[in-house]
């Protein structure tokens, strides 16, 4: 059946979410609050869509003031009518019907950023925006994604394991405000374990699409901004609270996406990433789920691609181990943490935090498909591993 363009200012917000949901453009958009969504279609100028017998299979909405300029806010593409030129034939008739003479903006998933020079658009290189205050709290990405180009993220329909989010992100919200003081007393040597990771990144790497995994209040996240000025970062993590700390850092910089979301749930398109790194975040997974993420970040990585994180790993043996936390306990006394904070820390460690042996973890990765295994820095339970895809 042929697709069929159309002008349709009174499209129902019924048929424009369930489009979200079918193009995965619903994980950034507010499809929970339908007076938002409401309001967002019978404020746009503009809002053509694309239909195959009836049925809603593409979108564009856009503020537009007929003159000068054309915000192409939501483009959005049903997941199986994707690859067909549905978008492109969106952005131009959206284009045309607002005015040729108007500057056509739209601001893009860092993922999606090889799409739009293919469809003739033009990088601009100093656009800066403010959040909306209503969406700070867990801030979802202020880009637009034509869904389907190439697309991150957690599938909406999935669910965290029974308890997981509610227990580990609520912890880590529960935290957030102090988090950073609590790091200088309880993580030793944390300062050269950032360091060691971003020195043992291969020279070659210029401008990488990075994924972070359970950025936290953004550490490692501020580091990576400034070793790589124009790269594009997506950070997951499952705490509002921290990501909301780590946004405060960041600013209005378009650079980083949000997500908060599970990594055990999240899903990206094949090679969209050169970088995937994370830091003491991944030990939360069990054995099983750290193999079946490795897989994944395999799958997310270019060829030549490299998976890194520093994370606390068990010793080879019960002995070292014990030694191990002897003197993590010693350390962290005696940098200021209360015999309080201390079991705090241990609590959540027994209830959460699954420590795998590296020689275990550079097994997995190996069988993951991950290549140039190596260890290049280590302290107590914290190391740091990094395989190439090849
Ligand atoms: C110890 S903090 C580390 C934060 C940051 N990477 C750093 O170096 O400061 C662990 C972080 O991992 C996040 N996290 C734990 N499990 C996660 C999961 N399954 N998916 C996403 N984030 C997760 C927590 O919410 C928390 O922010």
């Amino acid at each position: 059946m042929p697709i069929e363009f159309a002008i349709e200012p009174d499209l129902s917000s019924t048929e424009f979410v369930d489009l979200l949901e079918r193009s995965t453009l619903a994980e950034r958009r507010p499809v929970k609050q339908p007076e938002t969504i409401e309001q967002m279609l019978r404020g746009a100028s503009l809002i053509v869509t694309a239909r195959e017998a009836g049925l809603l299979v593409g979108v564009s909405r856009a503020i537009s003031d007929g003159a000068y300029c054309t915000y192409l806010s939501d483009l959005a593409v049903d997941s199986h009518y994707q690859r067909q030129g549905i978008g492109r034939e969106l952005v131009s008739r959206t284009h045309a019907a607002a005015g040729l003479a108007t500057n056509l903006i739209l601001l893009s998933a860092p993922a999606a950023q090889s799409y739009y020079p293919h469809i003739g658009m033009t990088q601009h290189d100093s656009c800066w925006m403010i959040a909306g205050s209503t969406r700070t709290k867990a801030p979802p990405a202020a880009e637009h994604q034509p869904a389907g180009v190439a697309g991150p993220s957690a599938s909406p329909s999935a669910q965290p394991p029974a308890g997981t989010k509610d227990a580990v992100g609520e912890f880590f919200d529960s935290i957030a405000g102090d988090y950073e003081s609590a790091i200088e007393r309880c993580f030793p040597r944390y300062p050269e374990m950032l360091w060691a990771l971003l020195e043992y990144l291969p020279t070659s790497l210029k401008n990488p699409r990075i994924l972070e995994l359970g950025c936290g209040t953004g550490n490692l996240s501020v580091l990576l901004a400034q070793r790589f000025p124009a790269s594009a970062i997506t950070l997951v993590d499952l705490s509002a609270d921290s990501l909301a700390n780590c946004q405060r850092r960041l600013g209005a910089d378009l650079r980083f996406t949000m997500e908060q979301a599970d990594m055990r749930l999240l899903s990206y398109p094949d090679e969209a990433f050169d970088l995937i790194v994370s830091t003491i975040a991944i030990h939360h997974l069990t054995g099983v789920e750290k193999q079946e993420l490795f897989a994944r970040c395999r799958r997310w990585l270019r060829p030549g691609g490299m998976l890194t994180f520093a994370d606390q790993f068990s010793a080879a043996t019960e002995e070292n181990n014990s030694r191990h936390m002897e003197n993590w306990q010693k350390i962290s006394r005696a940098a200021g943490a209360s015999q309080a904070e201390w079991s705090m820390w241990m609590e959540h460690q027994a209830e959460h935090d699954h420590h795998d042996s590296l020689t275990d973890q550079l097994d997995w990765l190996q069988r993951a498909g991950f290549a140039q295994l190596d260890c290049p820095w280590r302290y107590l339970l914290w190391t740091i591993v990094q395989g190439r895809r090849p």
